[in-house]
Parts: structure tokens; C-alpha cells; sequence
């Protein structure tokens, strides 16, 4: 067995004990942020990031916010896709995460911010385009999550997460399972935005991509 390979189990075995023993998440991201990256399935590209690709294309956006961005494997998407034109923003409460995410981000077209993504440090509708990508499942109110990526979103919110319909079910010990159409639903309605695109996608597992427009700016793709 390689260095690589204890090292990456004495840091689950470390994270999950942290977890069962405190509750601490910001902990158990703190220390997985130390080899997240490396793991091969987390730097993979996947069908969603299609989906991402097209919406981004079509709202066309000057800035985009990425909450819950880890490594910053979709800010770099992002600058390829959109260029340098486009400021591109990660939060994450990880430390050690936003290490890693610096490859991604350029100093004249971004910027990292280390917050949690319940308080998210910029004014309301200040990013055209707000995303959060596998985020959700890790807040236990998701609902509180979505309305502050509403809060900052100027034009629309993009959301990926993993979905289960069994419902209840967690995926595992440190996520939640949520009805994010449900949930997202009625946060838009009460800040009178609008849920423009909901699409089930599979690949290694089952993901739901759900665009939500604030106010008249939908055109979906
Ligand atoms: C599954 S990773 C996804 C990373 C990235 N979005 C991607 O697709 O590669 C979840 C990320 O959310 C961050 N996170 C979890 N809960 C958070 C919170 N309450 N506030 C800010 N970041 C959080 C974790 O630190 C981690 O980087």
C-alpha cells in the first residue's frame, strides 16, 4: 500500500471520528480540504457540468459566486468557459480548500473568501450568477442555504446535488437527504423568484440541477 493510500484513509477515519464525536462540520471539512483534491472521482467532469456549461452560455453573466466552491474545480470550468471577462468568486469555509482552489483563480478575474454559506459576506444581488454544487447536502437547513444564494444572486441560482428518492434517506453518515424541489419551490416564491429548470441527471450517482430566476430574467436553455 502507498503513502498516498494511509494518509487518505487515516484522514477519513480522523474526519468521521471528529464528526460522531463533536458535530463539528466546519472540522470535517477543515480536514478532509487536506486531500479532497486528490481523489480522482472529485476532480471528475461530469453530465452536470454540461448542464452548468449551457445555462452559464445562456445567461451570459458578468460575475458568478460559487458557494461551497472546495478545490475550485468549477471555477476553473468557469474561466474556460466564460473567460476572464467574468469575475468568478469562491466561498467556502474550508481553509484548506481555498489553498488548493488558488490554482484555479486568477488575482485579476477572482477571488476566494473563506464564509459559511448561511452568512454569506456580500451585499444582496450582488453576483449575477450564484452556484452551489454538492453544498446542500451537508447544511442541515437546506432551505436557510438556498435563500441566502438568493439573497446574493442578482439574476439566477444554479444548484447541483445529489438526490435520492427514497426520500428520508441519508446518503451517508454526514449528509442530509432534502426535497430541494420542494424547498426551492417555496423559497422562490416567497422572494418572487421562479424555478425555470429542474432536470434529474445520472451518472455515477442520481443528481437534480434546478435553476431559479430572480424576478422576469429567465432564458432557458
Ligand atoms: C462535496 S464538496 C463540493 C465542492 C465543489 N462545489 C465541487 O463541486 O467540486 C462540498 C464543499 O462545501 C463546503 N461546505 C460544506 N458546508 C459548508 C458551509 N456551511 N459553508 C461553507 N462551505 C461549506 C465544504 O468545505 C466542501 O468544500
Amino acid at each position: 500500500m502507498s503513502t498516498k493510500h494511509w494518509r487518505e484513509r487515516l484522514n477519513r477515519w480522523t474526519r468521521m471520528a471528529v464528526i460522531r464525536a463533536t458535530g463539528r462540520r466546519d472540522l470535517f471539512w477543515r480536514i478532509w480540504g487536506y486531500n479532497f483534491a486528490d481523489e480522482a472521482y472529485q476532480r471528475r467532469i461530469f453530465p452536470q457540468h454540461e448542464w452548468l456549461r449551457n445555462h452559464l452560455a445562456a445567461l451570459n453573466p458578468a460575475s458568478v459566486a460559487e458557494v461551497g466552491c472546495g478545490f475550485g474545480r468549477n471555477l476553473g470550468l468557469i474561466r474556460d468557459w466564460l473567460g476572464d471577462d467574468c469575475l468568478v468568486v469562491g466561498f467556502d469555509f474550508s481553509l484548506p480548500m481555498l489553498a488548493r482552489a488558488r490554482d484555479y483563480v486568477t488575482s485579476e478575474a477572482g477571488c476566494l473568501c473563506a464564509a459559511d454559506a448561511i452568512q454569506i459576506p456580500m451585499r444582496a444581488a450582488s453576483a449575477d450568477v450564484v452556484l452551489s454544487h454538492g453544498l446542500l447536502m451537508h447544511l442541515p437547513d437546506a432551505a436557510a442555504g438556498v435563500a441566502e444564494l438568493l439573497r446574493v444572486a442578482r439574476r439566477s441560482v444554479l444548484i447541483v446535488e445529489q438526490w435520492d428518492d427514497a426520500g428520508e434517506r441519508a446518503i451517508n453518515d454526514y449528509t442530509w437527504v432534502h426535497d430541494y424541489e420542494g424547498i426551492t419551490g417555496s423559497v422562490a416564491d416567497s422572494s418572487e423568484a421562479v424555478l425555470v429548470d429542474s432536470r434529474v441527471i445520472l451518472n455515477t450517482e442520481q443528481l437534480l440541477c434546478l435553476r431559479i430566476d430572480r424576478h422576469s430574467s429567465h432564458s432557458t436553455s
